[in-house]
């Protein structure tokens, strides 16, 4: 399937980026749903109790309302995040809100949230055969609350029972004050708060609660994180989201856009980032690894900076859904010529 889908860039291409989003959603939900063959024992890795196939998978804000979770499975993909989802309904920000920076390999969103709501995301899930694939779920805020950690509680609430894992999103640059929760002073009662809400809505098996946070921190901010992170009990972190810094070195008409910028550009301040987060907690907790990926290469780099998982989403716009066998396959032929058994054993492999 992946193929099929890899012919249909260019005709995804001719249309406006969001235009395009949706059709390519509408087009898997039409596609027969692709079966792929199983991933070498090699790709396997483990993280928080459970077997991923593979470390490869799907950055949040692709699928924000697990409408084609099944579908993308047939990619190749180890797992999926789905959201941001935020309480209630939101249609987010005017548009035109996204825009391709074709000659850098990059994109700029500032879509604030579009998502159909904590109920309708429920539903989905609640319908879907959970042995199919590993389902991460993004949670968010309404952009006109009153009460920003209520919602986030909602999200736990409602959302828990079916999500493998839950990521908090407190780094999307687009919902103004929503990156202030990566402050020391409201992290640890917010961290509690949602792992009561967690144990309330899933008392036998609580999902693993990630926080996803920003590539734009400050040193001390960084730090922070890492001993909050550590000390409450949180199960990993997700780095980075988009950056709201412009690198000099952007060549396309639309970087002067707002928004998050992601894709190629954000491979060096991420990575950077995710190694300092793995040096900061000693490598004892999980991370997500994603940004700028493009190639086998880059998802191999950001093992050795101390990802257990990687994700994606930019490349995908560029190369095609082929790209994550691609990427598999690399991963294979670079953790062999390494000396590793598995790719596993790479995780930080470059920082010692
Ligand atoms: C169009 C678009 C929408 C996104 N929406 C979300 C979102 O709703 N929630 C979130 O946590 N991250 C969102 N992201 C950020 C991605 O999950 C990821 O962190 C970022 O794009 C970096 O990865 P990449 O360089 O491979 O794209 C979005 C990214 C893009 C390009």
């Amino acid at each position: 399937m992946a193929a099929l889908t890899d012919l249909a860039l260019p005709a995804l291409r001719a249309l406006p980026p969001e235009a395009a989003h949706r059709a390519s959603l509408f087009a898997l939900k039409l596609l027969p749903q692709g079966t792929v063959a199983a991933d070498p024992s090699a790709l396997a890795v483990r993280a928080w109790g459970r077997v991923f196939p593979n470390p490869v998978g799907l950055a949040a804000g692709y699928d924000k309302d697990a409408e084609v979770v099944d579908a993308l499975f047939g990619f190749g993909f180890g797992f999926i995040e789905v959201g941001t989802v935020t309480p209630l309904p939101q249609s987010g920000n005017p548009k035109p809100r996204l825009f391709r920076l074709s000659e850098d390999g990059a994109a700029i969103n500032r879509l604030g949230f579009n998502s159909q709501g904590i109920a309708a995301v429920a539903r989905r899930l609640t319908s879907r055969n959970r042995s199919r694939g590993i389902v991460g779920v993004n949670i968010g805020r309404n952009k006109d609350t009153a009460d920003p950690i209520a919602d986030y509680e909602k999200g736990v609430a409602a959302l828990a029972p079916y999500a493998d894992y839950l990521a908090v999103n407190v780094s999307s640059p687009n919902t103004p004050g929503l990156r202030d929760m990566q402050r020391k002073a409201v992290l640890p009662e917010f961290i509690a708060r949602l792992q009561s809400a967690r144990a309330k809505a899933t008392p036998r098996r609580p999902p693993p609660l990630l926080l996803k946070i920003a590539p734009d921190l400050e040193p001390q901010a960084r730090n922070e994180i890492a001993e909050v992170s550590l000390f409450s009990g949180l199960d990993g972190l997700i780095v980075s989201n988009s950056t709201v810094t412009r690198p000099t070195s952007l060549k396309s008409a639309q970087a002067h856009e707002a928004g998050g910028l992601t894709g190629k550009p954000l491979f060096a301040p991420s990575t950077a980032l995710l190694s300092e987060m793995y040096r900061l907690t000693g490598g004892r907790l999980p991370l997500i690894g994603v940004g700028g990926i493009a190639s086998g290469a880059d998802a191999y780099a950001k093992i050795r900076a101390g990802a257990t998982l990687v994700q994606l989403y930019t490349a995908l716009v560029y190369e095609g859904p082929g790209l994550v066998a691609r990427i598999k396959a690399d991963l294979v032929r670079l953790a062999a010529r390494d000396g590793f058994k598995s790719i596993g054993e790479a995780i930080g492999a470059g920082l010692q």
